[in-house]
């Protein structure tokens, strides 16, 4: 990523169209590294070509599979077989994605093979710790900076055993990392989380032909357990749109008046549904039309009206659904009447910056009442007026607190600018020209 891309939004008329929103994230970068360890080629339609999947798809190449793009978008990728990568040449450099990093370290710890990871100085920054140790305890050696910090090299093994592994923290990618260790590892392994995180590794293991199981404990926390070892025979895969992108131009509609907004395909996973399950709690108007089942992964259409929004009460326990959409949540709480608190939002913190800080400091820049909470909560303080914005926001490399502060730009009396929008292209490419196409006001600085 080189120079800094500093955006301006402006408040316009109505955002009026249908769009679709560049595929998902996790799902995109799973078929990529699934399609890399199975056998035969891959076929994947919708692949999200933002900088984090692409930095996925050049590991795969440099751990001997191959991936490609046709001229017609659709990506193929020739799997080298389960226990078949072989050790890169070249440092993987996993730019800015914390997801592709961390699962790909799980994936590599069960092969004999030593990888050095690195990447960019947001990604360098971020605990790794989370996944070294129980891959540790699998067998795999780590050899990395003080505190468990990329660059890091993984020693991988052949003999890895299996474990059954509480998380301490509720991460799907964490709990990836685990799965996929223990794909190529004799024996079952078990992974044991207290709040369900999206589970789209254990569906597209099925669709690879793995044998995956959950099941509830008495607890009430789910054990997810894989068979390790298995044929995985490749597949086609159609991603869907990114919920969590969608969510930029879904808020946006929400804010301005007169708009209304079709958004195709969206992913509807219930993992991943948090934030629309607030926007209607706060008097959003979302209809989910055509539902349907896009090769195991529920999808919609999701039909967005403006609206006066309320403030809610956003429970801890809904955290792991809608993880990524804080910000953009934020942003729309900032224009609502009334008061909003979102509980639980210690991993925040650990993301792409530390958005609770992120987003209260930019909130408040733009004239918006909020409290931190020594409890990790975030509180916004809406007037149902538009906020006064007219401020310069920093995003410290997070494409997401980017894109929240030029959707809550769409919406305040003075424009919002950000100080690089570079970011943006990690996860949606496109996105101010599009967001413009709709009627948008977002010109570079
Ligand atoms: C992701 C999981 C989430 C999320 C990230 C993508 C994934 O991270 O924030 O953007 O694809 O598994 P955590 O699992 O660390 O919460």
């Amino acid at each position: 990523m080189s120079l800094a891309k500093p955006l301006r939004s402006s408040s316009t008329g109505a955002l009026k169209g249908t769009l679709r929103v560049p595929g998902d994230k996790s799902i995109s970068h799973r078929s990529l590294m699934l399609g890399a360890v199975a056998v035969g080629e891959t076929v994947i339609h919708g692949l999200l070509e933002g900088e984090d999947v692409l930095h996925t798809a050049a590991a795969m190449r440099l751990l001997g599979a191959e991936a490609e793009r046709d001229a017609d978008g659709v990506w193929r990728v020739r799997g080298v077989g389960l226990g078949g990568l072989r050790e890169p040449a070249q440092v993987l450099d996993m730019g800015n994605s914390g997801t592709a990093a961390r699962l790909l370290m799980g994936l590599v710890a069960a092969h004999p093979i030593t990888s050095v990871f690195t990447g960019d100085a947001s990604l360098n920054k971020r605990p790794m710790a989370r996944v070294t140790t129980p891959l540790e305890q699998m067998g795999a050696r780590f050899v990395g900076r003080g505190g468990g910090r990329l660059p890091l090299a993984v020693v991988g093994s052949d003999q890895t055993i299996p474990v059954t592994y509480r998380l301490p923290v509720a991460s799907a990618q964490v709990k990836s990392a685990i799965i996929l260790c223990g794909l190529n590892t004799a024996g079952i392994t078990t992974v044991i989380e207290a709040e369900p995180t999206r589970d789209h590794t254990e569906l597209m293991l099925r669709h690879f032909g793995a044998t995956v199981t959950t099941e509830r404990m008495a607890d009430g926390a789910l054990a997810v357990s894989v068979t390790g070892q298995p044929e995985l025979t490749a597949r086609e895969i159609f991603v869907p749109s990114d919920p969590s992108s969608a969510a930029f131009p879904a808020v946006a509609a929400l804010l301005r008046p007169g708009s209304e907004l079709v958004l195709r395909d969206v992913g509807m996973n219930p993992r991943r549904t948090g934030l629309y399950d607030t926007l209607l709690e706060m008097g959003g108007s979302i209809a989910f039309e055509n539902r349907r089942d896009q090769a195991g992964e529920p999808v919609a259409d999701l039909r967005v009206k403006h609206g006066p929004l309320k403030g809610v009460v956003v429970p801890a326990d809904r955290a792991p659904s809608m993880i990524d959409e804080y910000p953009v949540l934020a942003a729309a709480a900032a224009c609502a009447e009334g008061t909003t608190v979102m509980l639980g939002l210690k991993e925040l913190r650990v993301k792409e910056s530390d958005r609770l800080s992120m987003v209260a400091e930019g909130l408040t820049r733009c004239g918006v009442k909020v409290e931190v909470g020594a409890d990790d909560s975030l509180t916004v303080h809406g007037t149902g007026r538009p906020p006064q914005g007219g401020a310069t926001v920093a995003t410290a490399m997070d494409h997401r607190i980017a894109m929240s502060f030029l959707v809550l730009g769409m919406a305040t009396s003075e424009p919002v600018q950000v100080d690089d929008g570079a970011f943006i292209d990690t996860s949606f490419p496109g996105f101010v020209g599009l967001m413009n196409g709709l009627g948008a006001s977002i010109a570079e600085v």
